[in-house]
């Protein structure tokens, strides 16, 4: 398919920062909030809005708007669409920038029909979607709904130890001012993301596109594993108290308690021995396990079945285990309106879950919100192989076109 005069190609645009962050150890990209990659993308994304007219600008939140606004119409109760550019570390080149390069093709196409809406329509890109750099996952739009106090996302620290409120300053935010913002809030009538999928889903169905119907819900916890640090040639077995011997028995157990209860998942994808060395028995192991299930009791029951695991575990190795929560977000469902109109405006698209996290389903708490899905070939997300087909993606742009065009009619 090829786009209409004046409409950019997904792929040309994706084509413009996939130089941007590339990960030499890892593969893919590493695009942590606020860092050098993250912000060229941030400067790319404006540079793009701006060529095209929009006004741009950042809010308390570090939340970048571009609006276009032919009409001069108050901003309350606008449509607005965008996704983020952060990514995981070794992530794939879709992502997060699949919608919002998918946002300014659909508004070319918008302008391409001679469109020139009453309301305004914005492209809102989020910070932090993936909470890989400060841990909370949906850092933007958590902060932007109240759904996290500034308190807390200001003292959150990096891997580095740098604080949120100290990133947030460099990158030009003034800690003092973050947090909920209502006015901010309020210019959104109505939001729709687009998204790589990440999973099969599209595969097995056959479909370039979905629309989206909820998101699974997920939480994070950060297991703390204390022993006694010492020499590895010194200590004999017997005279050890290791945590990485019972963070291996807790990683285990995890699998197994997961196991034992339908439909959940649980992983472990960070654990950091402390100091860290080869030849040192390490004083402390933190982990970080992220549990999912559609149901929070059995979230519930899951994570304090694995506390008592890893307690156990620990004990066992003469060490103490400790599990504290640092975010949960119940399953969020689109809503129902918002997804029939979409079914209507894209008729062959299926409608699809989730098990992956969104700003939209942050968002969905306050607005009526709803998602689309592009087909990746791989099945595979949060790694290097993630992939979309070109035809695909600007069949994305093409359904996100046509769904902004039906909501900006009556964005609710
Ligand atoms: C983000 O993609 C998440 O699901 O954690
Ligand atoms: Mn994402
Ligand atoms: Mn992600």
């Amino acid at each position: 398919m090829t786009a209409p005069t004046g409409v950019a190609s997904v792929a040309g645009l994706l084509g413009d920062i996939a130089g941007t962050g590339r990960d030499a150890s890892r593969g893919g990209y590493s695009r942590p909030v606020f860092s050098t990659a993250e912000r060229d993308l941030v400067a790319w994304f404006t540079d793009q809005a701006q060529r095209r007219g929009l006004d741009v600008e950042t809010d308390r939140n570090g939340i970048v708007w571009a609006w276009w606004n032919p009409a001069g119409a108050p901003l309350t109760g606008s449509v607005v669409t965008g996704s983020h550019l952060d990514s995981v570390p070794g992530g794939g080149a879709f992502d997060g920038p699949l919608g919002v390069a998918s946002s300014l093709a659909a508004l070319d196409h918008l302008r391409a029909r001679g469109s020139a809406p009453a309301r305004p329509l914005g492209i809102a890109v989020f910070p932090e979607e993936e909470g890989s750099r400060f841990g909370v996952a949906c850092l933007g739009s958590r902060l932007l709904t109240g759904a996290l106090a500034p308190e807390r996302a200001l003292n959150l620290t990096g891997p580095d130890g740098t604080s949120f409120a100290d990133a947030a300053r460099a990158a030009g935010l003034d800690p003092r001012h973050v947090g909920r913002d209502d006015e901010a809030l309020s210019r959104i009538g109505v939001f729709l993301e687009l998204h790589v999928e990440q999973g099969r889903g599209l595969i097995d169905l056959g479909a370039p596109v979905a629309v989206a119907s909820s998101v699974l819900g997920h939480g994070r916890w950060r297991l703390t594993i204390t022993g006694e640090g010492n020499h590895a040639g010194a200590t004999l077995m017997a005279d050890r108290r290791d945590p990485v011997v019972a963070a291996a028995a807790a990683v285990l157990a995890v699998r197994d308690v997961a196991r034992q209860h339908d439909g959940a998942r649980a992983t472990v994808g960070r654990i950091v021995p402390v100091p860290g060395g080869t030849n040192v028995i390490a004083g402390r192991v933190d982990a970080w396990l992220d549990v999912r299930h559609p149901d929070d009791d059995v979230t519930a029951a899951v994570v304090a079945e694995i506390t008592r695991r890893a307690q156990h575990a620990a004990a066992v190795e003469g060490c103490t285990a400790t599990v504290t929560e640092e975010s949960l977000s119940p399953t969020a469902h689109f809503d129902a309106g918002l997804r029939e109109r979409l079914r209507e405006v894209l008729p062959g698209a299926p409608v699809l879950a989730t098990g992956a996290g969104h700003d939209a389903a942050v968002l969905a708490d306050h607005v009526p919100t709803g998602m689309l899905f592009v087909r990746n070939p791989t099945g595979v997300s949060h790694s290097p192989a993630e992939h979309v087909e070109d035809p695909d993606a600007e069949a994305g742009a093409l359904a996100l076109a046509d769904a902004l065009a039906e909501l900006l009619t009556a964005p609710a």
